[in-house]
């Protein structure tokens, strides 16, 4: 077994990779590199892995440790990139039925990442009786979605439990001096720790905003930061090569990447992935849209449209290499579903007969085909995974001319929304809204 994350492109790659190309892929992972590209005061992720020290990681495995000691449920609240890290890496390691290891330990729930009533009443139905803590992520510490679902779960907290359980097990993440979290935070006494100014939300999962509910699920967040430690130090050509193949086939007119998994732990590794690529990217009317699929589930809906719809994708499948259980398919001597042929077979061997008939069948079909292996889904390797995605986004986004560490568009719905809520401060947003739709 390798002991790292592959990159490997050769279906697509043969004869699309120019010089020009490369020399622009060299030429951006220098000005990442330099910290002289647009957006440079967000770079503080790019040696983020190998400065984690030893303090850092003991604290965050003490706040872990004082949840995992009094909680039946740690609700997670937050949205975009102060959730989906630590939603992906939790959801790839655990028992795919309960959001937890089945080491007894706490079930973490995500709130905030939406503004679902049901969703939140559900929640609340869930762990009323039972006892629960709370780590609340905001950078910003005004974002609508988790602030609403903080102040419903605090008072509820409060009011189930006291004030003291409650400020011993709400746990607060938000930028160092800044913000509404911070102010609540120093106010109600709760335990912190700090969003670094220089480190983008989608970029953050290596911060205690990632790695706290990880530690909280009982995962081993110092496999995770190893795996990236060993992508920051030796991870340049996959890097280069990813960055160079995604622009090379955006070049010539593949819009769209699909990132198709086999896996089904994988789904929200998926989703942490668009919001990375898609807010980093999709820019000045410019961008590769990331999309993504779980295989093969999809392939028996999406799967036409892949294999025989408009040609303007490209798909990076993320192969797993082995699975951490061993399902014998057993024979049957009736036979009647014709499945003898692969008695004796293990589940994963007939998975993989399938993700490599799928990925022929696409090449045929007109859509290139990258692929990234990855050893195990364990730790150490969504570390690697999850660091080499970052940096090739950063390189990518440079070659593609834009900055890969801003994210202006998403204010404009917020503005409406304000404006609709006849929110303080956006009284002339109101007027020219209630204008608008009156038209
Ligand atoms: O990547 C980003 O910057 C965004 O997705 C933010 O993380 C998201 O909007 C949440 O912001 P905040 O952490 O300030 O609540």
């Amino acid at each position: 077994m390798n002991d790292s994350i592959q990159v490997i492109s050769k279906f697509a790659l043969q004869g699309l990779e120019t010089q020009a190309l490369r020399d622009a892929a060299m030429a951006a992972k220098q000005t990442l590199e330099s910290g002289s590209g647009a957006g440079n005061d967000f770079l503080g992720w790019l040696h983020l892995p190998s400065s984690i020290d030893e303090q850092q990681l003991q604290a965050i495995e003490e706040s872990a440790a004082q949840l995992r000691s009094e909680c039946e449920y740690v609700i997670s609240i937050g949205i975009g990139g102060s959730y989906l890290g630590g939603k992906a890496v939790i959801e790839a390691l655990s028992n795919h039925f309960a959001a937890y290891r089945t080491d007894g330990g706490p079930k973490v729930l995500f709130a905030g990442s939406n503004i679902g009533e049901d969703y939140l009443y559900d929640m609340m139905d869930l762990v009323r009786g039972h006892k629960f803590g709370i780590i609340v992520i905001s950078k910003s510490g005004t974002t609508t979605e988790p602030a609403i679902a903080f102040r419903l779960f605090k008072e509820m907290l409060e009011q189930q439990e006291g004030k003291e359980f409650a400020s011993r097990n709400i746990i607060a993440i938000t930028d160092a001096r800044r913000g509404a979290l911070r102010r609540l935070a120093i106010e109600e006494g709760y335990a912190t720790f700090v969003i670094p100014d220089d480190v983008g939300g989608r970029f953050s999962v290596l911060t205690p905003v990632g790695l706290l509910p990880i530690a909280v699920a009982g995962f081993d967040i110092r496999a995770l930061v190893k795996g990236a430690v060993e992508m920051e130090q030796g991870g340049e050509e996959q890097v280069l090569d990813y960055a160079i193949a995604r622009n090379a086939l955006y070049q010539q007119g593949k819009k769209i990447e699909i990132l198709a998994n086999f896996t089904p732990r994988l789904h929200f590794l998926a989703e942490w992935w668009k919001q990375l690529y898609g807010e980093s990217e999709g820019k000045n009317h410019k961008g590769i849209f990331p999309a993504s699929v779980d295989f093969t589930t999809d392939l028996h809906s999406m799967g036409q449209w892949i294999q025989d719809g408009e040609r303007t994708i490209f798909e990076t499948v993320l192969s797993v290499g082995d699975q951490q259980h061993e399902v014998i398919i057993p024979n049957d001597d009736a036979d009647l579903d014709g499945l003898n042929y692969i008695a004796g077979k293990n589940v994963d061997y007939v998975n993989k007969m399938a993700e490599l008939g799928t990925r022929l069948a696409h090449i045929d079909g007109g859509v290139p085909n990258l692929l990234i292996t990855i050893p195990a889904v364990t730790e150490r390797y969504l570390g690697q995974l999850i660091y080499f995605f970052e940096k090739a986004c950063g390189v990518s986004g440079y070659i593609l001319g834009v900055n890969p560490f801003d994210q202006p568009g998403v204010e404009a719905y917020k503005k409406n929304m304000f404006a609709l809520l006849e929110k303080p401060g956006h009284e002339e947003a109101t007027a020219q809204m209630k204008i608008r739709l009156k038209q």
